[in-house]
């Protein structure tokens, strides 16, 4: 059984992710500092309470088992804070990947999946987005993703490293079983705001800008279940394992939904009329960002299977209305 060491393993994504890896016949091994995720995410899984910053750390992870290979979720994920804080952003994001590039040099290995964002786009010029779009972050985030991509590309230039790097659309939903899900403090998502609304907890919700150049002027992006995001890391997995080129692909469906279907779609799930408020622009916020995915289905063989608008807002529902996530709760407050 391949051992999969995964950074971040506690978070949102990551969490989902081990699932996935296990339902696949893999191991993975759960490396995690806890800043932002949740012991209890993890299960009965193997698991690293350690932090990128510290080699110690790395060492004793790399050491305990064979691994053959690494996905890198760990980072910082607020774009807000990004202007704000720049320094944590490009200290730690870009410092504590180049740790964890070198612990694999020292223990040779040479297959990473690496957590991007379609942040690296910027406002693109063409949508639906296609992975040749030029690369023009407007935000410390996104500007972090873009160049460790680069240096993935020089480590793999230097020293043989293969690795796929996933760009992300709109990471939303929940595991079926309301076991785990996107419990983030404090939370800046939209699904998750408009549902704590809908369960009475704080004012209308805000909803960031009416005057975009789309449908119905509020902003459009591509929603994409954490699920399908796990299967796709399971399937560049694979794909490195059968000894293919090095690879960066868009995840998301290739639909967009603007801000307004989105309330649409909670209401209809919930069965409240979740009331919101119209606000201006959030800063940062291009108008629209869809995924071109085609590039995803040609080389990894993954599409979309549990990303309707429909199945994202029930999964996510579910989650935040059971035991699971009121435990979560209670470790770090409401967001
Ligand atoms: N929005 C609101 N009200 C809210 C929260 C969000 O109207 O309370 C709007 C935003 O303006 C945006 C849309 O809902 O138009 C989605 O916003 P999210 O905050 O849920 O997600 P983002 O599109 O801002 O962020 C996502 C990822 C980031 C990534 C970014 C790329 O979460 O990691 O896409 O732009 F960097």
């Amino acid at each position: 059984m391949s051992n999969i060491l995964v950074t971040g393993g506690a978070g949102y994504i990551g969490s989902h992710t081990l699932r996935v890896l296990e339902t696949k016949g893999l191991r993975p091994l759960c490396f995690d500092n806890l800043s932002t995720g949740y012991r209890e995410f993890v299960g009965g899984r193997p698991f690293f309470h350690g932090d990128l910053a510290n080699e110690a750390d790395l060492e004793s992870a790399f050491a305990s088992s064979e691994i053959a290979a690494v996905i890198h979720f760990a980072s910082h994920a607020l774009v807000e804070e990004s202007y704000r804080n720049p320094h944590k952003y490009y200290h730690d994001n870009i410092l504590h990947t180049l740790n964890l590039l070198e612990a694999m040099r020292r223990h040779s290995v040479s297959h990473i999946v690496f957590s991007s964002s379609c942040a690296t786009y910027g406002i693109p010029e063409r949508v639906p987005i296609d992975e040749g779009e030029r690369l023009d972050p407007i935000n410390p985030y996104g500007t972090t993703k873009m160049v460790i991509e680069r240096i993935l590309q020089d480590y793999q230039n230097a020293h043989g490293l293969r690795f796929v790097s996933l760009r992300y659309f709109n990471a939303a939903g929940a595991s079926r079983d309301a076991d785990i899900g996107e419990w983030h403090v404090p939370e800046t998502h939209l699904i998750p705001r408009l549902l704590e609304t809908a369960l009475g907890n704080g004012p209308a919700a805000e909803i960031y800008g009416s005057d975009y150049p789309t449908p119905d002027g509020t902003c459009v992006r591509d929603y994409i279940h954490v699920m399908d995001l796990g299967l796709a890391h399971a399937a560049a997995l694979d794909y490195l394992f059968a000894g293919k080129p090095s690879a960066i692909i868009n995840l998301g469906t290739g639909t967009g939904s603007s801000v307004m279907e989105v309330v649409g779609q909670v209401r209809e799930t919930t069965g409240i009329k979740v009331p919101v408020e119209m606000k201006y622009r959030r800063p940062g916020d291009p108008p629209q960002l869809v995924a071109n995915p085609a590039r995803a289905k040609a080389v990894l063989g993954w599409e979309a299977q549990h990303s309707s608008l429909r199945e994202i807002v029930e999964t996510a529902w579910n989650w935040r209305r059971g035991p699971a996530c009121r435990a979560v709760a209670s470790i770090r407050g409401r967001p």
